[in-house]
This record gives C-alpha cells, sequence and structure tokens, in this order.
C-alpha cells in the first residue's frame, strides 16, 4: 500500500537523517515546508517535497491536505499504560483536602492499583490496556512506552510484562517495554523493603532477561519509595542483566537521582518537578535525556519541571504523558504539548520537538522515529483544517486530528 498527501500547508518536522535530538536553541528550530507532499510506500516515508518537484508522483491512495498540517505521530516515552480499573475515589479524596502522600500513607495510591491488577486476570488486563492504546492511537501517538509497575510481586509483575509484549505483537505500533518493579514497597513486604528489593534483583530481573520481557528497567526515586542507595543497587543489576537505565527521579524531592542516572547512563531521567542547579549542571554533556510529564503536575496541582532553565541551559527536553491511574489518568500526548506551552513557557516548536524527535530519542528509536525523514516510519498527524501549527497547542482541548498513519497504515 502507498499513500500520498499532497497540498499539504505545512510539512512540520522535515530533517536529515543525522538529527537524532535537538537541544538547547536548536529547540526553536521546527524546520518546515509550505504546500508539500508526502509520500508513504509500505511503512516507510519515501519522499517529499514542494508540490511544485511533486512531477508525476503517484500512490494507489492520495489524501488532500488542502489547508492542513502534517507532523510526525506524537513519540510517548513514559507510560503506564497497562493497570487495572481507575483511582477515581483518590481523585475525589484530593479534592477534598487530602494529599497525595496522605492517600499512599494509608494504603492507597500505588498500593491500590497493585491490590486491583493482582485480582485482574491478563485477558482482562489485556483487554483494558489496548482500549486505552486504540484511543491514544486516534489521538495522534504512533510510537509508544509502556511501564510495568502495579503488580509488586514476581507474578504480578510478569503478568503485566506479558501484557505488554502482546500489545506489541498484536498492534501495529512500536512499543518498549520498562521493567518497573521498583515502584512502591508492597505490603506484604512492610517492614522488610530489602526482601522486596532482593525478590526484584534474584527472581523477577533474571526472568525478565530470559524471557525478553523488557528493554529499560526504572525505579521511582523519592521519599518512602526507594532511596539513592537502592536505585543504585537496582539499576547496576538491570544493567548487568542487559536492561537500559531510564527513572522517576525529582518528583516531589531532589535526592540527587538525576546524578545517579547520569552516572548509570541512563537514556532517560523522568519528572523533573523539583530540579536544583545541580540536577541540570549535571545532564550536561551527558547521553541522558531530561523528560517532562506535565499532564502529572496539572493532574496533582504540583510544579511544572522547569523547562526553560532545562533547555537555556543548552540541555535537550523531551515530553511524555506519564499515563497512568493516579497521576495522570489521560495519555493525550496533544494536551501535553498545549500545556507545556501554557504552563512551561516552552515555545510551540520547542513543544513539538520534545514530543517527536526527543521522544523518540528517549526511547532510544530517533533513528527511525520523529521526524519527516527519508527511511524513517510513516507514522503522520494530519491535522484538520488550521490556520498554522501554532493553533495546536493554542487550541487546547480542541481535538485537531483529521487522520492518523502509523507504519503506513490510517488508523480507523
Ligand atoms: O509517574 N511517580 C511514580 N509513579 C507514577 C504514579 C504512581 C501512581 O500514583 O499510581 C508517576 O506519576
Ligand atoms: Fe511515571
Amino acid at each position: 500500500m502507498s499513500i500520498l498527501i499532497t497540498n499539504i500547508k505545512q510539512l512540520l518536522q522535515t530533517r536529515n537523517h543525522n538529527v537524532l535530538k535537538v537541544s538547547g536553541k536548536e529547540m526553536k528550530d521546527l524546520p518546515f515546508i509550505e504546500n508539500a507532499y508526502l509520500l508513504i510506500e509500505h511503512d516507510t516515508i519515501v519522499e517529499f517535497g514542494k508540490m511544485e518537484d511533486m512531477g508525476d508522483t503517484i500512490a494507489e491512495k492520495t489524501i488532500d491536505a488542502t489547508n492542513k498540517v502534517v507532523l510526525p505521530a506524537w513519540c510517548d516515552s513514559h507510560t503506564h499504560l497497562v493497570y487495572s480499573g481507575n483511582r477515581v475515589q483518590e481523585f475525589i479524596d484530593r479534592i477534598n483536602g487530602l494529599s497525595y502522600e496522605e492517600i499512599a500513607n494509608r494504603g492507597g495510591g500505588i498500593l491500590n492499583s497493585a491490590e486491583n491488577l493482582q485480582n485482574t486476570t491478563e485477558d482482562e488486563l489485556y483487554n483494558q490496556a489496548i482500549n486505552r492504546l486504540q484511543n491514544l492511537m486516534k489521538l495522534g501517538t504512533g510510537a509508544i512506552e509502556i511501564k510495568s509497575g502495579y503488580g509488586l510481586s514476581t507474578e504480578a509483575e510478569l503478568k503485566i510484562l506479558r501484557v505488554i509484549k502482546k500489545i506489541k505483537h498484536d498492534y501495529n505500533i512500536l512499543v518498549k517495554s520498562t521493567f518497573l518493579g521498583a515502584h512502591a514497597n508492597p505490603k506484604m513486604y512492610k517492614d522488610n523493603k530489602d526482601g522486596y528489593i532482593d525478590d526484584i534483583i534474584n527472581q523477577m530481573i533474571p526472568t525478565i532477561e530470559k524471557e525478553q520481557l523488557a528493554n529499560y528497567i526504572d525505579v521511582f526515586c523519592e521519599k518512602g519509595y526507594f532511596s539513592l542507595e537502592d536505585t543504585d543497587k537496582i539499576l547496576a543489576a538491570g544493567v548487568k542483566h542487559g536492561l537500559t537505565p531510564k527513572i522517576h527521579v525529582n518528583q516531589f524531592d531532589a535526592l540527587g537521582g538525576v546524578a545517579l542516572g547520569v552516572k548509570h547512563n541512563a537514556l532517560s531521567v523522568d519528572h523533573l518537578e523539583i530540579m536544583t542547579p545541580k540536577d541540570i549542571e549535571v545532564l550536561k554533556g551527558s547521553r541522558t535525556m531530561p523528560v517532562a510529564l506535565p499532564s502529572c503536575s496539572y493532574f496533582l496541582s504540583i510544579p511544572y519541571a522547569p523547562a526553560r532553565a532545562i533547555i537555556d541551559a543548552g540541555l535537550p527536553l523531551a515530553l511524555a504523558s506519564d499515563y497512568n491511574p493516579g497521576t495522570t489518568p489521560s495519555g493525550n500526548m496533544n494536551f501535553v504539548v498545549s500545556t507545556a506551552c501554557i504552563k512551561m513557557k516552552m515555545t510551540p516548536e520547542e513543544a513539538i520537538n520534545a514530543a517527536t524527535i526527543n521522544g523518540a530519542y528517549a526511547m532510544g528509536i530517533s533513528n527511525m522515529y520523529g521526524s519527516i525523514t527519508r527511511g524513517k516510519k510513516g507514522n503522520v498527524i494530519i491535522t484538520e483544517e488550521i490556520p498554522s501549527y501554532n493553533y495546536l497547542p493554542y487550541a487546547f482541548g480542541d481535538n485537531n486530528i483529521d487522520t492518523v498513519i502509523i507504519h503506513g497504515k490510517v488508523i480507523e
């Protein structure tokens, strides 16, 4: 199957193959072609350029994009998509005055989701997850990372990772999977966190390697969850078994987890709501991508990651959804991009770069995803008729997407 998109008002993020991420001032630059065409053959971008240079190009299917913008599909590098049920009651409790911490301390929060998941069959878990995934694909997400972390026992963590593996197999979308066994200390190990860490290191990680169930290892490095010392140990064990670190740090406190991530050559450090100048300094010259999750800040009413300080220090920044039942019950990347502009003072160019090419980098796939580049995957969003790409973040909460194409297939 080949698809030719013609008369595109603005074709965004046209790049050469060697651009794998953009940092600092480069983030303000979003290359685009006006009055453009794009040709996708099978699952690959093969040609694009100005309409006047299209010549006699033909395809099995032609889509007219007059007055429409075309951009790469979103690359969401941080989600917890495989969970069971919801935490609506905690949402109400927070409205009525309880804090996230207070809810967690009385056995709610992550432990609440873990109990729910342990009582959910693998089939039911899969069905809930694919419902969410199908919605996200219609909202323009064309590559996604999914974490475990709501199991908190060997059996339940492996159940989640097998569901992710089945999604990878069944759906025509790039999925990267992350083992986040160290998400919270389970009830069973209430007074014996080291016992749980021992299970993570000696049972879960070796099985994950044997069954090739994950690409990445993650830890929730935070007061009341996993300390710097715990995180160091768990990441080292993961690396030994072929997993690349990607960690949750600086959501509520700056403990030094960013430096620890850099020490372990983490692909990304995620959250970063509370950042010290030292945390920013230590990222310079590293391969580690800082990842901000503005929908989490929005939902919990906590600070936003200091995007301006990070970018103005010359660093790259990626944006992701953090889709999960507790802190971000939304995987809508359009909202993420809008919120980054409105609340974090990122320009539309910076936010779109952060949610495409830099998001792809944070999943280790920016050689194949995240830009309009010959040879990359045919993953694009075609908008409704809009005045310019600036209209996308401006019209927050609106769905301005007309068509989504993933791996050369129109999402119905
Ligand atoms: O990324 N911060 C840790 N983990 C999740 C949310 C956990 C939950 O409340 O379910 C996050 O925000
Ligand atoms: Fe998260």
